[in-house]
């Protein structure tokens, strides 16, 4: 049996442990819950790629069987629904025959709608909205605030079988990174890296977690660039990669940028990489999560002070948001079955919210940090020609230096991102980890 499957009835424990709390908190005597369905595309026959809803796949690693649920009833071995339809258009999907499923007591239906037979009263439905006709399942409520709330702000603490999960999903994605790395330098394409990435995950792009991010030179200043280009230009000077790998459901978040030829901005990309594992040193539980971000302003700021883009002061630069300028987006989020895990603003079971700060609108995370989380940590410096010309309008152009600054554009930008555990040892960087296995 394979660590993973070892791990999993434990796992599971946990899950029907919040699952009766959420239960008790919806007023409700069973829960299911929906894998979630294909969606057909207006005024066509073809369908999205299909996404496991994350609760889904939070009890069962069943990644293509549209149509499935769980339905745990407390006290209860959990229910696998199992949708297999009889179809000869397509490959109706296999019953997994991995360890994991003798937890389960498996059902197999030939449409959703057979499910209705297997609800007790009081149901509990938690899903998307495609059910055919959801009323008639007679259903005690549809997604109710509470119960979700509870089983979202437990979510953020991982399990051991999550935690092996994740390990081992930032190992995939470091292995891609490596291959698109080793792309990039042979001057590829940003589409043709992106094929090598895909290639060394061994995952079509429909199962990756998010759409890569391959941006080079100035595309590297478009926070979420996509494009792909098929043309490599004659001159490679940068490669910003945000692209993550995903197991049993579970998500990998990783970027590395890269510099062709020495100069101020290597110099720059080689200090902020100090900069990002003093922030990753961080991750610890008892830490307040905006605190990791307050102080990536600080060292942000100090950063762009001792590299000369700006000339005010350390504090003059985080009042009057001048580092905002150049790091606009949050230091990180929770990771796990999403990449922007649910639950970031979350204080409590009772769905209590924490807004981020006025300044700071873009940061996901308002928690304080308990072992078993995994954040990112993503600081960023970026050269992005709509917010240097804001600033040029504004208060803060005495604060900057454009002269440096014209010289980066070309460059797009920096940002180092891991994924990172805290640990009642400290932290532990899973994708540090990852790379370092691969030396
Ligand atoms: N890849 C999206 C993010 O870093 O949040
Ligand atoms: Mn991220
Ligand atoms: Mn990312």
């Amino acid at each position: 049996m394979v660590a993973l499957d070892r791990l999993f009835p434990a796992h599971l424990a946990t899950l029907q442990a919040t699952a009766d709390r959420a239960l008790v908190a919806a007023d409700g005597e069973a829960l299911l819950i929906g894998a979630g369905q294909l969606r057909t595309q207006f005024l066509d026959d073809r369908t999205d790629p299909y996404v496991a809803s994350p609760h889904f796949k939070h009890w069962a690693p069943i990644l293509d069987a549209p149509g499935s649920f769980v339905l745990h009833c407390p006290g209860q071995r959990p229910r696998l629904l199992f949708h297999q339809p009889k179809d000869y258009w397509h490959k109706p999907p296999s019953l997994p025959t991995a360890p994991w499923l003798d937890a389960f007591e498996v059902v197999l239906l030939r449409s959703p709608q057979e499910a209705r037979a297997h609800l007790p009263a009081h149901t509990v439905y938690i899903g998307d909205d495609s059910l055919k006709d959801p009323l008639s399942w007679g259903f005690k409520a549809c997604n109710p605030g509470p119960a979700l709330a509870c089983l979202h702000y437990a979510r953020a603490v991982k399990t051991p079988y999550e935690l092996a999960c994740l390990r081992e999903a930032s190992t995939l994605g470091a292995r891609a990174h490596q291959a698109a790395a080793a792309a990039f330098h042979a001057g590829a394409s940003e589409y043709a890296i992106h094929l090598q990435y895909l290639a060394a995950t061994g995952l079509t792009e429909a199962e990756l977690p998010y759409s890569n991010i391959i941006a080079t030179n100035e595309a590297g200043a478009v926070l979420h660039y996509t494009e792909l280009s098929r043309v490599a230009p004659n001159q490679y000077r940068s490669l910003l990669i945000d692209a993550g790998a995903q197991v049993r459901g579970y998500a990998s978040d990783i970027t590395r940028t890269y510099a062709t030829t020495a100069g101020p901005f290597q110099a720059l990309l080689a200090d902020m990489d100090q900069l990002q594992q003093r922030l990753c040193a961080k991750v610890k539980p008892g830490i307040y999560y905006p605190d990791i971000h307050q102080q990536a302003h600080r060292e942000i700021g100090q950063l762009l002070i001792d590299h000369g883009l700006i000339r005010c002061s350390l504090d003059q630069a985080i009042d009057t948001e001048v580092t905002s300028v150049f790091f606009p987006h949050g230091i990180g989020h929770l990771l796990g079955l999403q990449v922007h895990d649910i639950g970031g603003h979350q204080q409590d079971e009772q769905g209590t919210t924490l807004p981020p700060p006025k300044a700071h609108p873009y940061l996901r995370l308002t928690r304080t940090l308990e072992p078993g989380m995994v954040v990112t940590i993503e600081p960023g410096i970026y050269f992005i020609p709509m917010l240097l010309e804001r600033a040029h309008q504004d208060h803060r152009r005495s604060s900057i230096h454009w002269d440096h600054i014209e010289a980066l554009l070309p460059f797009g930008g920096i940002r180092i991102e891991d994924d990172v555990v805290a640990t009642d040892q400290g932290a532990l960087n899973l994708s540090r980890a990852a790379f370092s296995a691969l030396a």
